[in-house]
């Protein structure tokens, strides 16, 4: 019997992990569960037996990797795959996937849920502003990116975006602005939401020349990944500019300074949230196994994001 482990730090909700054990277990699979482990070390002498792994935002390093002789497929249940040494899993014949679209809702509610928190002084009683006609360019129109601007709309802000990948016509048939370029989005609007992966080319690519060109009371919400952001580069910001404000899903490794240096002018989350809903975790988890099964019992590779 093949045996599907679930290796996950930030567990799944416990409606997730029943319905993902109902469905491999009807499959003739042996599911098992590794959670809340405290060190690396712990996760890679977990592995060791399994024939595939899902994980959320767990650490696949080629140690991992190399660790688990048995495996032949490991899937992110969620978007971004950062987190995976590719190179690694190819090497070792692992197929390695994720599962694109499955928690963007959860992630864009957090998105609005953490601007209406700030725009609000983080409901500490004094007079705040309101999201209604103000501007929110969404970098990177993806996934989440367009349940973002669906949101956003519900709340009556005028939408803007900026992602090469995507056709102008895709992006207006969601009534939301594309513009041509990533400064005119940020010059443009006094909120941008971040939607792009961290990759050899985003990497610190967030930098204080392109935020400083955001207009008057400037607020930064990043739920994707903390890498892409010029650390540095947003202190210097927010030394040069008492309006910017800072919200993030993932806290910056300066985040201690930050929250020192510039207070009531940024919000961290203190562990990474945006997925962390039960529907989003039953929808990621129930897509992995799926996946798995699919990969087994046909050779389905959809997914499929290494070589
Ligand atoms: C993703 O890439 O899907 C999100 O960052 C969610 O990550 P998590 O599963 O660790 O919450």
């Amino acid at each position: 019997m093949k045996k599907i482990l679930i290796g996950t730090e930030k567990p799944f909700a416990p409606a997730a992990v029943a319905q993902m054990k109902e469905l491999a277990e009807g499959k003739g699979y042996a599911i098992e569960l590794f959670e809340k482990y405290a060190e690396q070390a712990d996760f890679v002498g977990a592995v060791a037996d399994c024939d595939a792994l899902i994980i959320r935002s767990d650490k696949a390093t080629k140690e991992v990797l190399d660790v688990a002789k048995n495996l032949k497929i490991i899937v992110r249940a969620g978007a971004g795959f950062d987190n995976i040494d590719l190179e690694a899993a190819t090497a070792n014949g692992i197929c390695a996937m994720n599962t694109p679209g499955q928690n963007s809702n959860a992630v864009a509610e957090l998105v609005l849920g953490m601007m209406v928190f700030k725009a609000r002084n983080s409901y500490n009683g004094k007079a705040g502003t309101e999201l209604r006609g103000k501007k929110i360019g969404i970098h990177a129109y993806g996934n989440v990116g367009r349940y973002v601007a669906e949101v956003a709309k519900g709340f009556g802000m005028a939408v803007y975006a900026f992602d090469p990948f995507v056709a102008n016509e895709k992006i207006q048939a969601d009534g939301v602005t594309p513009v041509s370029s990533v400064e005119e989005l940020y010059a443009t609007c006094q909120y941008v939401s971040l939607h792009i992966p961290a990759n050899d080319k985003t990497k610190n690519s967030i930098n204080f020349e392109l935020l400083n060109k955001m207009p008057e009371g400037a607020v930064l919400v990043n739920t994707a990944r903390k890498e892409v952001i010029d650390e540095a580069g947003i202190v210097s910001l927010m030394e040069a500019r008492s309006d910017f404000q800072y919200i993030s899903d993932i806290a910056p490794s300066n985040a201690a300074d930050i929250e020192a240096k510039f207070p009531g002018r940024s919000f961290f989350t203190p562990k990474k949230m945006g997925a962390q809903t039960s529907e989003a975790n039953i929808n990621a988890g129930i897509a992995a196994v799926n996946q798995i099964i699919a990969f087994f019992e046909s050779g389905d590779e959809t997914f499929r994001v290494n070589k």
